[in-house]
């Protein structure tokens, strides 16, 4: 059976991952705080396995918790196969370092880069012989310093090497393949969060204003569509970060 764990798919780009990985015939496990019935449905509607299972990220317990449990589902069989998403993320705190909130830091480590790094090394731990493909959402941001942004930089550039280190290590293993994927800039809830920031703490934030009121924001159909077409083909390089912008051209 083939399988896909979401993060993040109650709303924005995992919520459109996981509608088109349905359309793909795969069970989904989606994993965030609040369900997505829409997705729900739609499993329903198609004789699919569909399971939410509660969890907040950036708590260590819970997610071992989560994933060891979902673990025992997905890797029941060897001749499953197993795509785990990790599209859950923050982008706060924005603001100028000196102004940051520890709190804030503290969150957005655990959810953009300790869960992700988490999800990864239990699901390799588990796998058992199953074709496992792991997605780690990444940002352009990961590759260029953006003022008032230092900690979602930070934690996204992160997350590539996480993703590119642990791909040489399974290159050598032939067990897993692990990507990372740049969705470009999206019309989701984190686009009004990044609208709403004070110029003091976020300099390009008119610019962010106008990508949406000049409709510069692709839908996360678009870019949720770009990446499953991505993994359809059998050209998938296991440690490559991919960008939307590319794979529209
Ligand atoms: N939007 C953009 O323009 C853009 C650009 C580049 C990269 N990205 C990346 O794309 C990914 C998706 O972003 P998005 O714009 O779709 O974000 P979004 O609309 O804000 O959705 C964030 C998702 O993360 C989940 N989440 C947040 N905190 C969580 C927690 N503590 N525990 C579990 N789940 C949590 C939310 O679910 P619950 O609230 O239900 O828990 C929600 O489903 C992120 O990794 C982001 O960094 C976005």
């Amino acid at each position: 059976m083939k399988y896909a764990v979401v993060t993040g798919a109650s709303k924005g780009l995992g919520a459109s991952i996981a509608e088109r990985i349905l359309q793909e015939q795969f069970g989904l496990i989606s994993v965030s705080r609040t369900d997505n019935i829409t997705l729900k449905q739609l499993a329903e509607d198609n004789g699919l396995f569909y399971q939410h299972v509660s969890c907040d990220l950036t708590n260590r317990s819970e997610t071992e918790q989560a994933f060891s449990s979902i673990a025992e589902t997905i890797f029941s069989s060897t001749e499953n196969e197993v795509l785990l998403v990790n599209n859950a993320g923050v982008v706060e705190p924005i603001d100028r370092a000196g102004n940051l909130d520890h709190e804030a830091i503290e969150i957005a480590l655990q959810l953009n880069l300790a869960a992700p790094m988490f999800t990864t090394n239990l699901f390799l731990q588990k796998a058992n012989g199953s074709k496992l493909t792991v997605v780690n959402i990444t940002s352009g941001a990961a590759e260029r310093p953006v003022h008032g942004w230092s900690v979602y930089c930070s934690t996204k550039a992160a997350l590539n090497m996480f993703t590119k280190t642990v791909a040489v290590e399974q290159n050598h293993l032939g067990n897993a393949t692990v990507i990372g994927y740049s969705p470009g800039i999206m019309d989701t809830d984190m686009q009004g969060v990044i609208r709403s920031s004070k110029e003091h703490a976020f300099q390009e934030v008119n610019k962010f204003i106008a990508y949406k009121e000049n409709g510069m924001l692709r839908s996360t159909k678009l870019v949720a569509d770009a990446l499953i077409d991505l993994l359809r083909t059998d050209e998938v390089e296991s440690g490559k970060i991919y960008s939307v912008n590319n794979l529209l051209k």
